[in-house]
């Protein structure tokens, strides 16, 4: 590391984020629910053109759950609707910004038009390189680690690899963002402190920053302070504080 480099604050390649809080939000001004993911849909447009201003290339935003299809029918109706809306109305913006659109997350359960809209947008965006936006929708840890499993046991069922040469790397390939690098700071709003079944094999070694603002009420400058917070902090990957200090910092042996 150079002495110029030693003055800037260390600033994560990618953020993920856990967007809690659009019910409560929506509670505390009389509105319905749906209000709430209307303005949390506004404050996702804020969070990529913070990123693209602030330089961060990767950003993984947590939409949908593999679990909020647990919420009332018309409640997942209308996030649906919302999803459908963004992916119209905001591709072409997203484009003409440079960004990347990835949508992460089993689609088969995604009604046919939301899928077309989303291999429309995919495709249209695919070169851009200012900032890959992830977006989880349908989204969960265990149904990636499931379906990134399957593919390695196809693979041993083809003959091409050995049930004793099985290891990690094998799951990581076929991951959903096994070409990005994992996480460096997970940010989750609302208050609560939980993975609500995110990206479990991805966060092994990610910083985590709650917050309890309520995601429409997360600014630029509550962006900042997760960036401080982020900066202040010694990332050890299993070695000690000394080892860091002399350089020897890298996630890998
Ligand atoms: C997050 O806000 C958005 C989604 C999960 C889709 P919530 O809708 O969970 O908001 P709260 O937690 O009820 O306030
Ligand atoms: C997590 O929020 C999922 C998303 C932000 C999409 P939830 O509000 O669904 O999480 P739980 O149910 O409170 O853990
Ligand atoms: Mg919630």
């Amino acid at each position: 590391m150079s002495s110029a480099d030693e003055n800037l604050p260390a600033m994560p390649r990618h953020i993920a984020v856990i967007m809690d809080g659009n019910g409560r939000w929506a509670y505390r001004q009389h509105l319905p629910r749906v209000a709430g993911h209307r303005r949390g849909a506004e404050v996702v447009r804020e969070m990529v053109q913070s990123c693209v201003d602030i330089g961060i290339p990767y950003l993984t935003l947590f939409a949908f759950s593999t679990e909020n299809w647990r919420r009332p029918v018309l409640e997942v109706r209308l996030l649906m609707n919302l999803f459908r809306l963004l992916l119209r109305r905001e591709a072409r913006k997203l484009h003409e910004n440079g960004v990347r659109l990835c949508i992460i997350g089993d689609r088969s359960a995604l009604d046919c038009d939301i899928r077309q809209l989303v291999e429309e947008a995919e495709a249209l965006t695919c070169n851009n390189k200012r900032l890959q936006l992830n977006l989880a929708v349908n989204y969960g840890g265990r149904w990636d680690i499931v379906q990134a499993a399957r593919a390695a046991m196809a693979a041993v069922q083809a003959g091409e690899l050995a049930p004793e040469d099985f290891s990690e790397a094998h799951i990581a390939q076929h991951l959903c963002l096994a070409d990005i690098p994992e996480p460096d700071l997970l940010i989750r709003t609302g208050g609560e402190e939980r993975i609500s079944n995110f990206l479990i094999w991805q966060l092994a070694y990610t910083e985590f920053y709650f917050s309890d603002t309520l995601w429409p009420d997360f600014d630029r400058m509550a962006l900042e302070y997760a960036l401080q917070s982020f900066a202040h902090r010694q990332r050890r990957f299993g070695r000690t504080g000394d080892q860091v200090l002399e350089g020897d910092c890298s996630a890998s042996d």
